[in-house]
Formats: C-alpha cells, sequence, structure tokens
C-alpha cells in the first residue's frame, strides 16, 4: 500500500498533527562533528544514575507487585501527596501526568474545540503548539519582551476574543528565558480573573534559577487572592530525568477529575514503577541535587554570554539568562533560516525561531540551548556562529 491509501483513510484531525519543523531540522544537526545547541535536552551527567538504579532495584525486590501492577490514573497516592504537600493543596488536586507534555494534550482535549480561540505568547513552546494545534483551534498570540507577556496586548485581545485559556511559561521560558517580574504575574492573575478566563502556568523550569531567588508562581498568587483561576503543570524531567516521563497537573478539583476521565483514553496511567522511582528519589537528597543543577546551568549560561558578547557582532541581540536552558537571540535584517544554513558549514547548529511563533513572524529570531555544552564547546561554538553570521551580514 503506498503513502495515499493511508493518508484517504486518515481521519480530519491527522492532517492538523505534523512532523514538527524543529524535528526534521535536528535530524540535519545530529551530523557527527556538529557542535549542536539546538536541542532542548537536559544535561546527562546531572541525571541520578546511580541513586535511580539502587532504588528502582529496591523497589521491583521489595515492592514489585505494586510497581509493576495497573495503577490509579490520578497517579500513585503517595507522589501525589508529595505535591500536593509542596503546593498546599488537597491531594484532588493533583493529577500525575506522562510528562507535562501529556498535561498540555489533556488540557487541549478537555479545553478545546475545532475553531475555538487559544491565547499563548509569540512566541511560545513548540509542544505546547502541537499540542494544542490538534484539537484545531485558532491561535491568539500575544507579543512578549523579556519580562514575559505584554499586558497592554493581551488586555487589547481579551477585548475582541474569549479564549478557552490564556498559556502562559512565566519563568525562564522556552524558547524566549523570558522570566516575568511579580508586579506583572500579579496584574496577569487579576486580568485572567476579571475576564473569566482560565490561566494555564506551564513551569518547566521553575527550579532552574540561578539568582537564589524565587518568584510566587501565577498559582500561588492566584490561590493567595482566593480566585481559583489557575491550572499549573510542573515537571520532574528538568529536575531528575526526562525520560522517566513523570510530571504533575494542579488545579482546582472540577479541572483535575475531567483531566482524570481524559488520561483514562490516552494511557490509563503514568507508568507506576517511574513514579514509584521519582517519589524514592525526591525522599533524599532532592533539594541539594536541584541546587547543584542550578550550578552547572548558571555556569554554563554565563559561559555563553560570554561568548556572545566577545563574538558577535553589533546589531545582535541576546537574552542574558537568569534560569533555564536558553539564550534567545534576534538577529539583525538576517533570516535564521539561512543562518542555520551557513553555520551548518561551520559545524555548529541552533534552531530558528520561527515555529515558536504560533500566528507567524519571528524569521530573524533563534534560539540557543547550553545545557548539554561544555564550556569550551560553547566559547568554539559561538566563535563559529559568529563567523557564520558575519558572511551573511557582509551580504545584506
Ligand atoms: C515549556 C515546556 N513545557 C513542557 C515541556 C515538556 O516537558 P515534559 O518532559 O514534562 O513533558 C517542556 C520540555 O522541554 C517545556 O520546555
Amino acid at each position: 500500500m503506498d503513502n495515499t491509501y493511508w493518508t484517504e483513510r486518515f481521519g480530519g484531525s491527522a492532517a492538523r498533527i505534523q512532523a514538527s519543523t524543529i524535528r526534521e531540522l535536528l535530524k540535519l544537526t545530529q551530523r557527527p562533528g556538529v557542535l549542536s545547541f539546538a536541542g532542548g535536552l537536559p544535561a546527562p551527567e546531572l541525571f541520578p544514575k546511580e541513586e535511580a538504579a539502587q532504588k528502582a532495584a529496591q523497589i521491583l525486590r521489595e515492592r514489585g507487585e505494586r510497581a509493576l501492577q495497573y495503577g490509579p490514573t490520578e497517579g500513585y497516592a503517595p507522589l501525589r501527596e508529595w505535591v500536593a504537600q509542596r503546593f498546599g493543596v488537597e491531594v484532588e488536586e493533583v493529577l500525575i501526568t506522562t510528562g507535562s507534555q501529556q498535561g498540555l494534550d489533556l488540557l487541549g482535549k478537555v479545553f478545546l474545540d475545532e475553531g475555538s480561540p487559544v491565547l499563548l505568547e509569540a512566541p511560545s513552546y513548540l509542544g505546547a503548539i502541537q499540542a494544542f494545534r490538534a484539537y484545531g483551534p485558532r491561535f491568539v498570540t500575544v507579543a512578549m519582551d523579556a519580562e514575559g507577556m505584554d499586558l497592554e496586548a493581551l488586555e487589547e485581545a481579551l477585548r475582541r476574543e474569549r479564549p478557552r485559556f490564556i498559556y502562559a511559561i512565566p519563568t525562564f521560558q522556552n524558547p524566549s528565558s523570558a522570566l516575568m517580574p511579580l508586579s506583572r504575574r500579579e496584574r496577569l492573575v487579576e486580568i485572567a480573573h476579571a475576564h473569566g478566563v482560565p490561566l494555564v502556568e506551564d513551569d518547566a523550569y521553575a527550579e532552574l534559577y540561578f539568582d537564589g531567588k524565587k518568584l510566587p508562581t501565577l498559582f500561588e498568587l492566584d490561590r493567595a487572592q482566593g480566585y481559583g483561576n489557575v491550572v499549573y503543570l510542573g515537571s520532574f524531567s528538568k529536575v531528575l530525568a526526562p525520560g522517566l516521563r513523570v510530571a504533575y497537573a494542579v488545579g482546582p478539583k472540577p479541572v483535575i477529575a475531567k483531566l482524570v476521565q481524559a488520561k483514562q483514553g490516552a494511557d490509563l496511567h503514568t507508568p507506576v514503577l517511574n513514579q514509584m522511582l521519582v517519589h524514592a528519589l525526591v525522599q533524599e537528597g532532592f533539594e541539594a541535587r536541584v541546587a547543584r543543577i542550578r550550578e552547572v546551568y548558571r555556569a554554563k549560561a554565563e559561559a555563553m554570554v560570554r561568548a556572545l558578547e566577545a563574538h558577535m557582532p553589533p546589531g545582535v541581540r541576546f537574552s542574558r539568562p537568569r534560569g533555564g536552558m536558553f539564550v534567545w537571540m534576534e538577529l539583525p535584517g538576517v533570516n535564521a533560516q539561512a543562518l542555520l544554513e551557513e553555520a551548518l558549514k561551520e559545524d555548529v547548529a541552533f534552531v530558528p525561531g520561527a515555529p515558536f511563533f504560533a500566528g507567524g513572524g519571528g524569521e530573524n529570531t533563534l534560539r540557543l540551548s547550553y545545557a548539554t555544552m561544555t564550556e569550551g564547546e560553547i566559547q568554539e561554538g559561538m566563535r563559529r556562529l559568529s563567523q557564520a553570521l558575519g558572511r551573511l551580514l557582509a551580504l545584506v
């Protein structure tokens, strides 16, 4: 059977599910010898390999019947309780998900219809755009700066549109590394509440702050006002290991109950062994582990900023991350896709920013990830990138 036999038989939503442009590009960047700043992967040297090996063996030996049996859709109870305690909420307000990526998909399933508006930042996390796109919504995008979503633009959009929810990544946003300050967070929570529009806070990078200061989440600010208008997504991917696929949604009980029903149809539950392992890993030395991850990423981020300051030609703007895994760059009148082609000749790669803009635009932007690179590779990579850029700028 050829391709068309199958494509003619797929449902309507299959047409909306497309291979991510980034995934296609990443294939090119995986050539041996390429210094790739393209991926968004956490640093593997920080994975808790030894502890995980010991604890997984112990769990399987001592509680194997439970670890290998079907489990509740809501999640492994002790892990749910751990999350509930950390957030000061009831257990019924917590759902364990298979990565926060699943949380995004379930939110799409529960809240979005074909043609319904959903509001997000421009740029925003590509995985969220992909997850929501499968449900056929209309993307309403709001511009942002280094301090997150532009709230004037948000209010303006909310005068025209009634989105099913606002999706925001206020902390070390992927891809822009933007950090929303407290006053803007407070105002965002107020605006969402005043307009009766739920706020989805994706906080995948919450713990990766470099300067010792953690800002209150939108979730906390909303609860402090007694609104209950925020659904929060958290994840163990960036603080333990992404391959475990363990994350959580925290929100009002009716939302969590509906997400549970949606999850039943998706995967029945997140693997019990992985949840038990995550629970075991957060019992001991978790804070010290996260502190070490912060230190490692801080050093890499500083190395990248130093290298960019040393090498980049004038007119190039780049973010100075205060946490997370990314540097965001704006090029002066140069297309980032064209730069990638030139950069690959120098064996260096990054992700062009345009796919992160659900409403189009951003052709002169790009994202660099420093998480998996050594300081030496960062120096050399930024030198090569500036050479490629220099050649293009000479043509402009
Ligand atoms: C903003 C954001 N949300 C969600 C995810 C997905 O994370 P998880 O591994 O928990 O599915 C990522 C992963 O990179 C991300 O950057």
